[in-house]
């Protein structure tokens, strides 16, 4: 089951660079995504009404499509307004959904368009800023053959680092997550958070962390200072943003250890994991930092790809075993520190029922 009331990253802009028209499957339905002559990005069902030759494999017209079977041409609502050969123009309409580019990403609304909010909920905090401070860049999309709650679960679930992602952020630090109170102060070796409505924010701070910590954090400040490496303790800090449905910043500040007032080094991480079908995801990401110039974003991106490519097996494995069922109908046990995944799927499923309940 989806939750449809919702706004969905459905492609990024540069896609629409090298191909007019985008197909997308997002929550189980085939969307055609494209940039029509005004500039404006459109999304419509990727089927004809026709013969249901999806529309992708189409032109685009103006601000329509013309369908790459039989050619006939829709509008930007859908509307069918011509079919070669022939005077009269059938009543039909593709079904269209309302469409917002922000924060560098094409957004789609799914459900109902009376409720669409007008772009209001999407996150604030899932940005790349345009201030040149931040640096970075995108990751191409990935597919995984997992249900994005368990992406969700994998994002929220940091003390999974130990043990799948040892090189990077996999040190002492991960299990301060089981410590965990609710607050939204830093507190050294535990975990603060706030549940919201539609959101989970969580905090961590390590004081003086020496090399029990993850080494990404000691190689964040050699790069910054353009050092082979960093072995003195750091101060560390980590806040992490999960708004539902499936999206979740990460944001990194690390600091010399007894340097409080140096300029922090810091990365924003941010991922999402937008629903293909009940077993599938798209996974789109990116990563920006406050320093270093352009020439390092590439790695960065790389460094990304290859901790989500830690998960991925992990993600498809645990989906294989679950099948069609959702984990929570397995009873799985629990852990200390499992209870912000779980107050997630809690968000979600309070979302799902409002839609169940307006019918
Ligand atoms: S299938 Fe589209 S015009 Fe025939
Ligand atoms: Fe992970």
């Amino acid at each position: 089951m989806f939750i449809h009331n919702a706004w969905y990253i459905a492609a990024e802009p540069d896609e629409l660079l090298s191909r007019p028209i985008v197909s997308r499957t997002l929550l189980g339905k085939r969307v055609a995504v494209y940039r029509g002559a005004s500039g404006q990005a459109i999304a419509l069902e990727d089927s004809c009404p026709h013969r249901r030759a999806p529309l992708s494999l189409g032109t685009v017209q103006g601000d329509g499509v013309r369908c790459g079977y039989h050619g006939a041409e829709f509008g930007s609502d859908g509307r069918c307004i011509r079919v070669p050969g022939q005077d009269a123009v059938p009543r039909a309409v593709v079904p269209t959904y309302p469409v917002i580019e922000r924060h560098g990403y094409i957004w789609v609304w799914l459900g109902d368009p009376d409720l669409a909010d007008g772009g209001a909920s999407i996150p604030d905090g899932f940005w790349v800023s345009g201030d040149p401070a931040w640096i970075g860049g995108y990751g191409r999309m990935e597919s995984i053959k997992a249900d994005f709650k368990l992406i969700n679960d994998n994002l929220f679930d940091i003390t999974h680092a130990q043990f799948v992602h040892p090189e990077s952020f996999g040190g002492e630090e991960v299990q301060f997550y089981r410590k965990a109170r609710p607050g939204s102060d830093y507190i050294d070796r535990e975990m603060s958070f706030e549940v919201g409505e539609r959101s989970i924010r969580f905090r961590t701070h390590a004081a003086a962390l020496g090399d029990e910590g993850g080494p990404l954090w000691r190689s964040m400040l050699a790069q910054s200072r353009g050092l082979e490496e960093w072995n003195d303790p750091i101060d560390y800090r980590m806040e992490v943003i999960w708004w539902a449905p499936c999206y979740t910043s990460f944001h990194i500040i690390v600091r010399p250890s007894g340097e409080p007032d140096a300029p922090p080094v810091e990365i924003y991480n941010l991922h999402a994991a937008v629903p293909e079908s009940e077993g599938s995801s798209h996974y789109f990401y990116r990563s920006v930092r406050n320093y270093g110039d352009a020439s390092m974003n590439s790695a960065f991106i790389d460094a990304v790809k290859f901790v989500f490519n830690q998960d991925k097996p992990i993600l498809e494995g645990q989906q294989a075993v679950l099948g069609d069922r959702d984990l929570l109908e397995t009873h799985p046990i629990s852990f200390a520190g499992d209870m912000l995944p779980l107050q997630g799927r809690r968000i979600l499923e309070r979302m799902m029922a409002t839609e169940l309940t307006r019918g």
